[in-house]
């Protein structure tokens, strides 16, 4: 096997790791390689992977518990560690996971109490050229801010709630309110977290102002608070602070939802099969 080598994708998120085959045990002095450049790049992506779901599952272990998401009717019945995401249809019509997921900026878990601390997404089958996925770093977006705007904001707290989703996404995803867990889901309670957090194992200070779950700052009068959503929103998504990946198929990324946000770009349609696995790793309540 090559040595590991680490290659950077742009100034401020992800790189490929090269030299690696998920699917063999990684002894502890790669896996602290992998560990290093996560913590450094935020997204990795393992390219050429042969991942049959328990090589998936086994990997993502390395990082932390499963979290098994909220949306079950999307699960891998023989695997619920996995949450499908695909906009193929069974021969019934319905769908095999969840079309479509993710075309908004957001990070994973959001609006629960202790939102995802990892994502590692697994493309199967990807409509060549199209599907990219965005990420921006919310390191990145902090660490830009004027000393007077990062003094606001380290005082406030955000409230976030999953049903935010279908509010500022109305049109787009009607399609997909469907399910009886979604609903149950969707009406969630509002979740507040402090509105900048300081990453566990990195220390550098972040946004956690969710582009699409975030609703508002209880402290601040209504206007101001829809106008520095509106601000941050804008801010965390600037083209310096982003990576555009191009998926091939069986690439496996590495995602840290504690210092990014990630946009699925929707330029496809039913007529181009899109198929992925996910696993998320649960986190912790953010804290300053
Ligand atoms: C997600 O938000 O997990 C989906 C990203 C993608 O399918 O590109």
């Amino acid at each position: 096997m090559r040595d590991i080598e680490i290659e950077r994708l742009s100034g401020t998120v992800g790189a490929v790791v090269h030299g690696v085959d998920l699917t063999k045990p990684l002894v502890n002095s790669t896996f602290d390689t992998i560990l290093e450049a996560w913590h450094d790049h935020s997204l990795l992506v393992f390219r050429d992977q042969n991942l049959e779901p328990n090589d998936h599952i086994a990997f993502a272990r390395r990082f932390g518990e499963i979290e098994i998401h909220v949306l079950k009717a999307n699960l891998m019945p023989e695997h619920p560690e996995i949450l499908l995401s695909s906009n193929r249809k069974k021969p019934d019509g319905k769908r095999i996971g969840r079309a479509y997921n993710g075309e908004y900026w957001h990070s994973d878990g959001a609006y629960l109490p202790a939102p995802s601390k990892a994502s590692l997404l697994y493309g199967i089958e990807i409509p060549v050229g199209y599907g990219d996925t965005m990420f921006a770093s919310t390191n990145a977006a902090y660490e830009a801010l004027s000393q007077p705007y990062k003094n606001l904001l380290d005082g406030l707290t955000c409230a976030h709630e999953f049903h935010q989703v279908y509010r500022t996404n109305k049109d787009r995803l009607a399609e997909f309110k469907v399910s009886a867990e979604e609903s149950e889901y969707t009406n969630s309670p509002i979740t507040i977290h402090p509105a900048t957090h300081t990453h566990p194992e990195t220390k550098r200070r972040a946004l956690f102002v969710d582009p699409n779950f975030a609703t508002g700052f209880p402290e601040l009068e209504p206007g101001e608070s829809d106008a520095l959503l509106a601000f941050l929103r804008n801010h965390v998504t600037r083209p310096a602070f982003t990576y555009r990946h191009r998926w091939q198929p069986n690439d496996l990324l590495l995602w840290d939802n504690r210092s990014l946000v990630h946009a699925a770009i929707v330029d496809y349609d039913d007529t181009m099969p899109r198929y992925l696995h996910r696993v998320t790793v649960a986190g912790q309540p953010p804290q300053r």
